[in-house]
């Protein structure tokens, strides 16, 4: 069962300033929305280098956004670029940047050892009340949080690439992740201009779950000599309705993010076979 907002919504405490860790492609991009949406953000990454790269990365993006949203009012739009950008500080070193945060959101590299190793050093210098977001897209969150004293605290946040145009988060929560974290993860994710859904720690959660499979169909159906890449792509582009053929929608999230999410679907089917009876499926 997928949990809703509850009546401790309201209660819940608002997050103000976020740490994102990781400045490529998901984590310049939630940034970016943070800041545009009156949070201060601190954006970590190994290299300065990086970090410069995702500060322009976002500038870029802001110029896009305000060419549309300002179409008649060029000054109004500068001065917003310059706001946002205000809101957004950088920094190399993730545990001085968490000491001040009220939720600290990773990006990195989809590896669950250096996830574990990042949040399980982290939790010994976060306040208490700092809760801890991954958004991985094939890793179970109760996996990642096991490094953690903080299971209560310690939720996914699951955005969707380019993260300034997609509306959707996925919000999910473990079995220990208390109430009040999760209305904290809704509410931050509304703020944020998002519609959220909840849902629980499985894999692909919602959109990944029924999004992979097709994905590794559509490859199939190219391997066994059926179908050119090409045709394919436009086939669903024309026929479906969507907006990108599986092919080209692979190359946009990334070869290496895809895989990842892929094989971690395919333990996960292993997994629920091994696990769901009949009685589990139709109850
Ligand atoms: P990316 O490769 O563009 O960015 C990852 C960034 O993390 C790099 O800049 C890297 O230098 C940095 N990094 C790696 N290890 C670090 C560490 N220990 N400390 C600080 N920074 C570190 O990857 P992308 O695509 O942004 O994905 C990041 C996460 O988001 C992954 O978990 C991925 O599964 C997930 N995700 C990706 C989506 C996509 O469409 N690409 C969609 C939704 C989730």
């Amino acid at each position: 069962v997928c949990r809703g907002l509850s009546s401790s919504a309201v209660r819940a405490a608002a997050i103000k300033h976020v740490t994102i860790i990781g400045g490529g492609q998901m984590g310049a991009g939630i940034a970016q929305v943070a800041a545009s949406t009156g949070h201060t953000v601190t954006l970590v990454d190994t290299s300065d280098d990086i970090l410069k790269k995702a500060v322009k990365g976002i500038e870029g993006s802001l110029k896009r956004v305000v060419k549309k949203k300002f179409a008649d009012k060029p000054e109004a739009g500068e001065e917003f670029i310059q706001k946002v950008l205000q809101n957004v500080s950088v920094s190399t070193d993730a545990g001085a940047a968490a000491q001040s945060s009220d939720l600290v959101l990773e990006a990195i590299v989809e590896n669950l050892k250096i996830k574990q190793d990042l949040f399980g050093r982290l939790d010994k210098l976060a306040p208490t009340h700092t809760i801890f977001a991954s958004n991985t897209s094939s890793l179970p969150i109760s996996d990642i949080a096991s490094s953690t004293n903080r299971l209560d605290r310690f939720g996914g946040l699951h955005f969707f690439n380019p993260v300034p145009m997609m509306k959707l988060v996925e919000v999910i929560g473990t079995s220990a992740t208390s109430q009040e974290t999760f209305d904290s993860l809704l509410n931050f994710s509304k703020a944020l201009g998002k519609t959220p859904v909840s849902c629980k720690d499985t894999p692909g959660f919602i959109v990944n779950r029924l999004l992979v499979p097709y994905v590794l169909e559509a490859i199939r159906l190219h391997e066994r000599g059926h179908g050119s890449k090409e045709d394919i792509d436009i086939a669903m582009k024309l026929g479906a309705g969507y907006p990108m053929g599986p092919f080209e929608l692979s190359d946009y999230v990334g070869l290496d993010t895809m895989k990842f999410i892929m094989d971690g679907e395919l333990n996960y089917e292993e997994h629920i076979c091994a696990d769901m009876s009949l009685i589990d499926l139709f109850n």
